[in-house]
């Protein structure tokens, strides 16, 4: 297996919180804004899901180093985290609460809602190799 750092794989689905973005609310509506402070890490690169058919399926690998915040900017989906030991399935469908997915974490992503928009704010720019694609080796790196 190629050189990474065993720290940031050794996580488990409770290093995974959910981030409240704060927002400012007037009779115009609500403004919700992510400053430096808002997140653990520096945003390096922005993406974004949109016109997603409800049966897609997304996801389906972890990251080595990657941080994400996933942010449900319209609509609702539901992402399944696995540590190699432990799952859970966290349903986001508020613009204002982001999902902090740490590096070491398998993600599964679907039951997407008619016009969902899904903002992922991310830790570096776009690397095939940080992607772990394959479950059995995504458990090779966890040592199970
Ligand atoms: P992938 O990360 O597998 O998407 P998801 O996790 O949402 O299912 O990426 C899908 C394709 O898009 C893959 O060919 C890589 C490419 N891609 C980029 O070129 N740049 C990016 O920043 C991302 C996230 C993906």
């Amino acid at each position: 297996m190629e050189n990474f750092n065993r720290k940031l794989m050794n996580t488990t689905i409770d290093d995974i919180s959910i981030i409240e973005i704060p927002r400012v609310h007037d009779e115009r509506g609500l403004l919700a804004v992510i400053e430096k402070t808002t997140i653990p890490f520096k945003i390096e690169r922005v993406y974004y899901l949109y016109d997603v058919p409800s049966d897609a399926f997304r996801g389906g690998h972890a990251h080595k180093e990657l941080y994400q915040l996933i942010i449900p900017l319209s609509g609702s989906f539901d992402v399944l985290l696995k540590d190699g030991e432990n799952s859970k399935t966290i349903n986001l469908n508020k613009p204002h609460k982001g999902l902090l997915v740490v590096p070491g974490i398998w993600r599964e992503i679907d039951n997407f809602s008619s016009g969902c928009v899904c903002l992922v704010l991310a830790s570096s720019e776009y690397d095939e190799l940080d992607y772990i694609r394959d479950f059995n080796d995504f458990l090779s790196f966890k040592e199970f």
